[in-house]
């Protein structure tokens, strides 16, 4: 690799290189991702929109290593993921990567505090006290920390999932409508904290969502319709987004032979 290749690998958090994937074979082939290359650059906030069934799941999935791409290249810093064995996959996503998807996976039997510091705890890193306190505080779940999963509300077991993908400050983080089942206001708390960790602490952050004023959040919003990328939009308001969400369905490319809604 030559020395500016380097370089350009280090700007990016995450990057997918004409990442295909597909499921089924014959006639019940699904052609969730076809042939889609992007980079997440370092200390940058993305959001992923798109209509139901576009690929973005599965793009997410892709780019965190959860599944594999049936063609390209996935990787995460410089490291492509295809390249490492079961071990060395386990070991990158929990010292480099941060999940907050929408089957929350919070542990039953223990509390929101040791489900937050679960991770760092199987990583035998010590947890940091204050930027703890920090994110509990931001997401209003202090007085919750000692109750178990089944007593908390799905917007509080919601917050708990996000603050346990932020404590261990990851380089990276993935969120699957990580505001799916919020109300305004949780949502705003999870989307500033979101914010927060790109703007105060330089980690990249990646969200799948539905709707506009949490894509405003971010720097870039990409569009995925049918399995490609269609748009992008810079630093756009809300209003920019449901602009292009309106038309989106003209811009898939294979919107007229497609039964995907
Ligand atoms: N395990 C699977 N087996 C077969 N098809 C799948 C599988 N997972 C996803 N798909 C299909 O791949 C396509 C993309 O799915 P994906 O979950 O990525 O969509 P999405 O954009 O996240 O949609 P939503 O907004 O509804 O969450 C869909 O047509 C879906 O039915
Ligand atoms: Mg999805």
């Amino acid at each position: 690799m030559t020395h500016a290749a380097v370089a350009q690998d280090e700007q990016f958090a995450a990057r997918a290189e004409g990442v295909v994937k597909t499921y089924g074979s014959g006639d019940t082939v699904v052609h969730a991702l076809r042939g889609v290359s992007i980079g997440f650059q370092t200390g940058e906030f993305t959001a992923i929109m798109g209509p139901s069934g576009s690929g973005k799941s599965t793009l997410m999935h892709c780019l965190a290593g959860l599944d594999t791409a049936t063609e390209g290249t996935v990787r995460i810093g410089s490291v492509e993921l295809a390249g490492l064995s079961d071990k060395e996959m386990t070991k990158l996503r929990r010292d480099r990567i941060g999940f907050v998807f929408q089957a929350f996976n919070l542990v039953p039997t223990l509390t929101a505090e040791e489900n937050i510091t679960l991770p760092q705890g199987i990583a035998g890193r010590d947890v940091d006290r204050e930027w703890f306190d920090t994110v509990i505080g931001r997401l209003g779940i202090k007085d919750r920390l000692s109750h178990r999963p089944s007593e908390l509300s799905g917007g509080q077991q919601q917050r708990v999932a996000c603050a346990r993908a932020l404590v261990g400050r990851p380089d990276i983080i993935f969120g699957d409508e990580p505001t799916g089942n919020l109300d305004s206001r949780s949502s705003g708390e999870v989307l500033d904290i979101l914010r927060a960790a790109t703007d105060e602490f330089g980690q990249t952050v990646v969200i799948v969502t539905h709707d506009p004023r949490a894509a405003a959040y971010a720097d870039r919003v990409v569009f995925l319709a049918d399995g490609a990328l269609v748009r992008e939009l810079r630093r756009p308001t809300a209003d920019d987004v449901f602009e292009v969400m309106k038309h989106l369905d003209d811009a898939a490319p294979g919107s007229a032979t497609t039964g995907q809604q």
